[in-house]
């Protein structure tokens, strides 16, 4: 499958987690920023800090070319949802992209298949960016049912989604759980034939014009200014979901300029 011409634009998304408060998150943006002044690349970067930090990370964020994320959502937009944040709450504050299913979530809060595909069409309905995560554990890649985990995960979560389009965009990333925050990635051959895999189950349920505008696919699990671009290629993976890496933004405008090279060497 090949993607239309002038398409690649590289997806950087920061992943603070819960790792930051408001004044630190601020503080990172304001860094990240005068690290990133001057820059006029093609790569867009994405930044999710804790919902608590989303107003004050908007903010700061304020005419620079860099997105505000959230890290979850809920699937309902109004309710009795104690504790939980609508897709209308996440815009009022400034959000265009979602993460949505990430393996901590599925993991630590039981998070299910069934969920994540409700929380994707609340994602598009409402003309948030998802960024879907999926990819298996260790027990399950050592088994070698690796390959029909993922694909259970993305038609699980995409069944019932109405194609996305080149402005409405879902974004998938391939996050091995065994290799995030481990310091250990993903070898980039075994993330290439996932990233194929991915591909493949995309047109299996789309068509491939459908697939080459409206999805993208990133690579996400100890990511490293040093290791990016074993990654991130026009015929590669589309952009990354850093965690740890995108918690000091000099390397995380390290990163984004070392993604921008591409162009400048490519064409
Ligand atoms: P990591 O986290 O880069 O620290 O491995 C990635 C993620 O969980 O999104």
């Amino acid at each position: 499958m090949s993607k239309p011409k002038n398409t690649f634009t590289p997806l950087i998304v920061a992943n603070w987690k819960m790792q930051l408060n408001t004044a630190a998150s601020v503080a990172n943006i304001k860094k990240f920023r005068k690290e990133l002044r001057n820059f006029r690349g093609r790569v867009q970067p994405v930044i999710c800090p804790s919902f608590t930090a989303l107003a004050d990370a908007s903010k700061a964020l304020k005419g620079s070319k860099t997105k505000l994320g959230a890290q979850n959502l809920f699937w309902d937009e109004k309710g009795a949802y104690t504790g939980e944040v609508s897709p209308g709450q996440l815009q009022e504050q400034g959000v265009e992209y979602v993460i949505i299913g990430h393996s901590e979530r599925r993991q630590l809060l039981g998070e299910t298949d069934v969920m994540v595909a409700r929380k994707m069409i609340a994602a598009v309905t409402h003309d948030l960016m998802p960024i879907l995560c999926v990819g298996e554990n260790a027990e399950e890649r050592a088994r070698g049912v690796h390959e029909n985990v993922v694909r259970r995960q993305l038609e699980s979560a995409l069944r019932s989604l109405p194609p996305p389009s080149q402005s409405k965009r879902v974004y998938i990333a391939y996050e091995p759980i065994w290799a995030i925050g481990t310091g250990e990635p993903a070898d980039p051959a075994q993330a290439e034939d996932i990233r194929a895999v991915i591909e493949r189950t995309l047109v299996d349920l789309y068509s491939e014009a459908t697939v080459a505008q409206g999805f993208r696919i990133l690579y996400g699990g100890s990511v490293t200014l040093d290791n990016i671009l074993d990654y991130v290629r026009p015929n590669g993976y589309d952009g990354v979901l850093a965690g740890n890496a995108s918690l000091e933004p000099a390397v995380l405008a390290a990163m984004i300029r070392a993604v921008n090279t591409l162009f400048t060497t490519s064409s």
